[in-house]
């Protein structure tokens, strides 16, 4: 017995395996039912009370060794299967799905296209403001009620407070002081109005606004302008008109209209039956701002404009509720994967 115990001591240690399968035979071959070492525990029950010490010890340590190296055939198998895993270069990969640009970013991108071809180019200022450029310089007497068309957020008060943006033509202004005409100019950015949230009114929402100053800047250069974008951007057959409105720092000032692109013209919801859709105001810089601003007024003339990207947006794909651009939801952002 003692020296079966020796041979399949040194027999285990030379035992080797392929896959899960082979280590189990292995298994069942020293310790199963029938096993090897499992049957000399049946011999241990004949030995002599004299050797049963020496003997029963040298079998547990037998046991213990195979056990031992039996588990760590298994753990060997095991790390070679994960490795073969992660080398299989033939599996496919991990899918990502692709993402969408948020349909105000392509709209505005639109719009920056458009003007670019005119010879536009982006300027960008703070969305926190004093209130100087946003109304002091744009021809907004203090107490002027044409201030209550716009109903600020106030950061800090006083004579000139710090408040959020309401308009681009902060930006306008800015560029001005800074710049010799000819000054070309959209301005892109984040607006803030203090509205109850609703379908169709939001405390955040984005504009473009353009200025053009230059000698001999006339209305008929703004209608030509406000008609080439209309035209690139709702097709070729859109139709525009011009309304007089008011604005502190344009004179004359308008609103432009273009034929309802879903009823063409014929009347529906969406144009409120009026066959036509409100996308912008715009006007002659008022030559009061020019001169805030440094611009002789005698010698330069210009037009400024300003515009919703919401709402260019929502008559593009006909979105009925404001809140869907802010609300982030994969779902509705998903459907713009192709406008990119
Ligand atoms: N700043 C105006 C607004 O936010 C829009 C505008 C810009 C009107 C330029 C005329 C000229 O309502």
């Amino acid at each position: 017995m003692r020296n079966k115990i020796e041979q399949l001591l040194s027999e285990i240690e030379h035992l080797a395996a392929k896959n899960k399968e082979e280590v189990e035979a292995i298994r069942v071959q020293l310790l199963g039912k029938k096993g090897s070492i499992t049957m000399l525990f049946e011999d241990f029950k004949q030995v002599t009370a004299e050797e049963k010490r020496e003997l029963g010890q040298k079998l547990n340590q037998l046991k213990v060794r195979a056990g031992e190296y039996i588990n760590r055939l298994r753990e060997q198998i095991e790390a070679q299967s994960e490795t073969v895993t992660s080398l299989d270069t033939s599996m496919p990969g991990q899918p990502r799905p692709l993402g969408t640009r948020h349909p105000l970013s392509i709209v505005r991108n639109e719009i920056i296209d458009i003007f670019k071809h005119l010879g536009y180019t982006v300027a960008e200022g703070p969305e926190v403001e004093d209130d100087y450029h946003v109304f002091g310089a744009l021809n907004f007497p203090p107490e002027h009620p044409a201030r209550d068309m716009q109903d600020t957020f106030f950061v800090t008060t006083g004579d000139n407070p710090i408040i959020l943006r309401t308009h681009t033509s902060s930006v306008q202004v800015r560029a001005m002081e800074s710049q010799k005409p000819p000054i070309r100019i959209i301005c892109p950015g984040r607006v803030f109005r203090n509205e109850a949230i609703s379908a169709r009114a939001h405390c955040i929402f984005h504009q473009i606004e353009g200025l053009y100053i230059d000698e001999n800047v006339s209305f008929a250069d703004m209608k030509q302008s406000i008609l080439y974008f209309a035209r690139e951007m709702f097709g070729a057959d859109v139709q525009t008109r011009l309304r007089p409105s008011y604005f502190p720092f344009t004179e004359p000032s308008g609103e432009v209209d273009v034929s309802c692109n879903i009823c063409k013209g014929k009347g529906c919801n969406v144009c409120k039956h009026t066959g036509w859709l409100e996308i912008m105001g715009c006007g002659m810089v008022d030559p009061n701002v020019l001169e805030a601003s440094g611009i002789d007024s005698k010698k330069y003339t210009g037009f400024a404009f300003g515009m919703g990207i919401e709402r260019i947006a929502m008559l593009k794909w006909q979105v009925k509720d404001l809140r869907h651009y802010f609300e982030n939801d994969v779902r509705f952002l998903n459907q713009f994967k192709t406008a990119m």
